[in-house]
């Protein structure tokens, strides 16, 4: 059936809290990527693509004080809660928002919005496409948001017409959801976890054909010259200054909705015991929970 607004909304709800989460918890890992970036000389303009609650928006702000950035998604949601991070972080005035289904409409890149904001939706871009323009992009980032779009090959062409000549497209990818407990944890049903992500991954595979994908090849095929690439493992324990124990309740929780008709029933009754945060196998009593992952990053100059 069709999702009501409601159910979007709540979905986006869920969806921001465990991304605000991801950016608390891999706000270190974060930065080392973007002190990584092999810019030539400090941005002034970055525009970060599928921005979510804008954990790169943020770090990059902070990377390079003196650039702005224009911060694009498909979630209304999602950006209205960038903003008030931005607000509560004191450079609201360094952020544009731009909302824009980027499968459908690529928004003018360049600068502020020529035709002025719609009163009822000052988000809503409606730009005409990009031209050239001194106001370009001279670093793009994609975290986390290629492998949602519908034509990624066509976005990676779009960015590259949309970036000043020498700018810079970062893409940053996951290897895969985040793992939480040891391999052979819960002691009754070992292996738990790495049934519920086969499960989901079944179906996302053809929801969503390239997570996971090498996007070297697909940059140096859109135009880009890939300077460099790097992989970062990420090993964090739960401990009571993180906030590990939330984004793996939060996580599995979005997991446990994804793959309740694909478990044994078995397994779904482990499951809900890790997600009773009241019951003795709650994973919040876990020792050993832990986030344990990698992400990618791709350095792709537009020459
Ligand atoms: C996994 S989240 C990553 C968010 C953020 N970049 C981060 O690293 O935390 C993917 C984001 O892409 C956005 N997105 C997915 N498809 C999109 C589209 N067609 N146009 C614009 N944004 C899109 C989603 O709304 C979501 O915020």
């Amino acid at each position: 059936p069709t999702p009501t607004p409601t159910h979007d909304h709540d979905h986006d709800h869920d969806h921001a809290e465990i991304l605000d989460l991801d950016a608390d918890v891999l706000a270190e890992h974060l930065a080392s990527v973007t002190a990584w970036l092999p810019v030539t000389a400090a941005p002034r303009h970055i525009v970060d693509l599928g921005c979510g609650t804008g954990a790169g928006t943020l770090a990059l702000l902070t990377r390079f004080p003196e650039a702005r950035v224009t911060a694009v998604d498909s979630s209304a949601t999602h950006l209205r809660r960038l903003r008030e991070k931005a607000g509560a972080g004191g450079v609201a005035g360094r952020v544009r928002t731009v909302l824009a289904d980027l499968d459908t409409h690529w928004p003018d890149l360049s600068g502020p919005d020529p035709s002025g904001p719609d009163p009822s939706h000052p988000e809503l871009d409606r730009t005409a496409p990009a031209s050239p323009d001194p106001n370009r992009p001279d670093l793009v980032w994609a975290s986390a948001s290629l492998h949602h779009m519908a034509d990624p090959r066509r976005t990676l062409r779009q960015v590259h017409g949309s970036l000043a000549p020498g700018g810079l497209f970062a893409v940053v990818e996951l290897a895969g959801f985040p793992r939480f407990l040891p391999a052979d944890a819960p002691e009754d049903r070992p292996g738990l976890e790495e049934r519920c992500h086969l499960a989901s991954e079944r179906r996302h595979d053809s929801r969503l054909p390239h997570r996971g994908a090498d996007w070297g090849p697909m940059l140096t095929a859109a135009g880009f010259e890939v300077e460099a690439e790097r992989t970062i493992a990420v090993d964090i324990e739960a401990s009571p200054s993180n906030a590990v124990g939330r984004y793996a309740l939060s996580s599995l929780r979005r997991v446990r909705a994804a793959v309740d008709d694909h478990l044994s029933p078995e397994d779904l009754a482990a499951l809900d015991r890790l997600l009773d945060t009241d019951g003795p196998h709650g994973i919040l009593h876990r020792p050993d929970l832990a986030v344990r992952t990698r992400r990618t990053v791709w350095a792709a100059r537009r020459a």
